[in-house]
Order: C-alpha cells, then structure tokens, then sequence
C-alpha cells in the first residue's frame, strides 16, 4: 500500500504519564499514528488494543500500535516520559546519572532510525534531560523541548482561578525556572484583564498571606498528589497534549516549555522554563518576560541549580 505521510507521534515510555497521554492524544484527536515503545512489552500490548477500541469515539481516526526506534525514522515527534525509579539508598544525583546514561541509548537509538523530527521531554529532572537529549541528538535547539513548567504554569492558573472566582482560561500567570524546587511565580505580570494580581492581594490585609500560600501550593502540589495517590499523571499528560498540538497545528502559542537559552535572560548554555513560542518548526522563539528585581535573583538562582545539575553529568554524555 503507497504510504501517505501523517502526524505521527512515537510514545517512548508506556507509564502512569505516558498511558495518560496517549489516551489523551486519542480523546482529542492530535495525530494521525501513535507508536508506543516500551521495556514492558505485554503492558503496551495491552494499552495498544485497549486504545484501538476507543479510537472510534475518539476526536479523529488514528492508528495506534507498539513499535520500535525504526519507527522514530519519519515521526514528527518522539515523547520521552520513560524513566526508572530510585531505588533504596540511591541518592538524587544517582537517579539523575541513571536516567541520563538511559536517556544517552534511547536518543542515540532514535538518532540512529533517521529521526529528523521534534523531541518532547517530559521525564524528571526535565530540564536536564532536555539538555541531555539535545547533546546527544545533536538536533537544532528549536527541536528539542522539554515540557519545563508547563504543569506548573497550569497549576498556578488553577490557583489564581479559585483566588478570584474567574475561569483559568481569562488568568494571566507563568511559572518559570526549573521544573521543581527553585521555580517562581511571575507575581508582578500575574493579572485578570489588566488588572495586577499581586497588588490586588498585597492591597487587602486579609488576603496578604495568600501570596505566600498560592505559590507553596502551586509549587508543592506534586509532593501533596503523591502522597494522596503514588504520581502525578493527568496534568502533566494534558500539558503534553497542549504542546504536541501546538506543534503538529503549527499554533504558534506561547508555552511555559523548557527552552535552551542563548542570551535570552542574560543566560546562555542551559534549559530552563520560560515562555516559548511553539509551532511545527518546534521552539522557535523564546519570549523575555519583564521581570522584577526580586524575581530575576530567584531565576538566576534557578537557572544556576539546573547549571549545577548539567555540569554533574555532562561528564556521562561527552
Ligand atoms: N515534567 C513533569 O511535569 C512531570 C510530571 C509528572 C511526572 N513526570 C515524570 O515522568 C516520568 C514518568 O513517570 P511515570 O509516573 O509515568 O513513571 P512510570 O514508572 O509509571 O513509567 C515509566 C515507564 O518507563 C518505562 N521504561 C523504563 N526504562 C525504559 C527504557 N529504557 N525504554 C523504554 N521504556 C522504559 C517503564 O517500563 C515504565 O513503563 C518520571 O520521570 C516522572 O518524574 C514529569
């Protein structure tokens, strides 16, 4: 049969996130071919005849079947969110230096099937990982994006929503920075229809302290989820969605995604989250947000633990 080039997606990482995003990927009918990759044959197995029963109420036709890295060869894009957990007594850098060495093999795979494409990372640290995928691919920076603070971004929306009894759609507010600990809000351009949020709360001695509390709970909300049901999966997964549909639509939206910087911040040689425009061509233009004195010491201070963080395992990918 004569093969007709589709939106075709490569799934690398069959878990709790990337189950989630495929079957996103097929409610909202993003793509035209789905291939999952993963160590766990049988479960992909399962999920793959599982998503082929709900294509046909999905929102388009789509083929979806396990695959293999030969099948990266004409993707437009290969997700990575496949990672192994730590085990006991492992240290954080020791999980880090794990993926990354898994992460090197898997981009080098891809690479090797005459992938030209665009990769979409969502495994943590992400940011690094991001970093990592770009060295070893060797792929333009437009091409490689990581999913950064996207979730955060959304998690800040959601916060800001219920603060002031508006819809998430009409809040205006970014999380930037690192994926994680060191990642701030962007208090002083958080608004509703002009109006600024950060002032609206300082203003009113009763709502002072939800400042303070909004970010914790933006910032610490993965650690509350996991606690409750052992990951965090839905929203990550619908972020995932958001960008991959911004790509194969060429939207041209602006995402909190994790871009690699060069200048932009007066920052150069590092993924960090930032707002990005994002079409077909990928991460093609990173936006500076206006930041305020306060909020540009804690990015820097951001971007220098994700720094850190590179130079400790740039040693494992030269
Ligand atoms: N970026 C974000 O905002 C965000 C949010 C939530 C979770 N995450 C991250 O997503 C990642 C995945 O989380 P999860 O809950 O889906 O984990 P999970 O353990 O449920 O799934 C991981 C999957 O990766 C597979 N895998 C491991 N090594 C592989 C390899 N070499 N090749 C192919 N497949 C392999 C495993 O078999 C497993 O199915 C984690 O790093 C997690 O921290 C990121």
């Amino acid at each position: 049969m004569e093969y007709i080039k589709s939106n075709k997606v490569v799934l690398i990482g069959d878990g709790a996130v990337g189950s989630s995003y495929a079957f996103a990927l097929v409610a909202q009918g993003v793509a035209d071919e789905l291939v999952i990759i993963d160590l766990a044959e049988e479960k992909v197995k399962g999920d793959v005849m599982d998503l082929n029963h709900a294509a046909p109420y999905g929102g388009s036709p789509i083929k979806i079947k396990a695959g293999s890295y030969k099948d990266c060869d004409n993707a437009d894009i290969v997700v990575i969110i496949c990672w192994r957990c730590s085990k006991k007594g492992e240290t954080r850098l020791d999980l880090i230096e794990k993926n990354t060495k898994i992460f090197k093999n898997i981009v080098s795979e891809v690479m090797d099937s005459g992938f030209d494409g665009i990769f979409l990372v969502a495994t943590n640290p992400v940011d690094v990982l991001t970093y990592v995928t770009r060295e070893v691919s060797g792929l333009p920076k437009e091409k490689v994006i990581g999913s950064g603070t996207i979730l955060d971004t959304a998690r800040f929306k959601y916060e800001l929503a219920e603060e002031f009894g508006v819809s998430d759609r009409s809040v205006h507010g970014q999380i930037i920075g690192e994926h994680g600990d060191s990642e701030l809000a962007v208090w002083s351009q958080a608004n509703i229809a002009g109006q600024p949020l950060y002032q609206l709360l300082k203003d009113d001695p009763e709502r002072q302290h939800r400042i303070e509390e909004i970010f914790v709970n933006t910032r610490d909300a993965a650690y509350d989820i996991i606690q409750a049901k052992g990951a965090t999966y839905y929203g990550i997964a619908m972020g995932l969605v958001h960008i991959t549909k911004a790509i194969l639509n060429n939207q041209n939206l602006v995402l909190t995604v994790s871009s690699y910087l060069e200048g932009e911040y007066d920052q150069k040689g590092v993924y960090v989250g930032v707002p990005t425009k994002i079409n077909r061509q990928g991460a093609v233009k990173v936006f500076e947000i206006p930041l305020s004195e306060e909020e540009e010491r804690l990015f820097n201070n951001s971007v220098n633990i994700l720094k850190e963080m590179q130079n400790k395992i740039s040693h494992l990918i030269a």
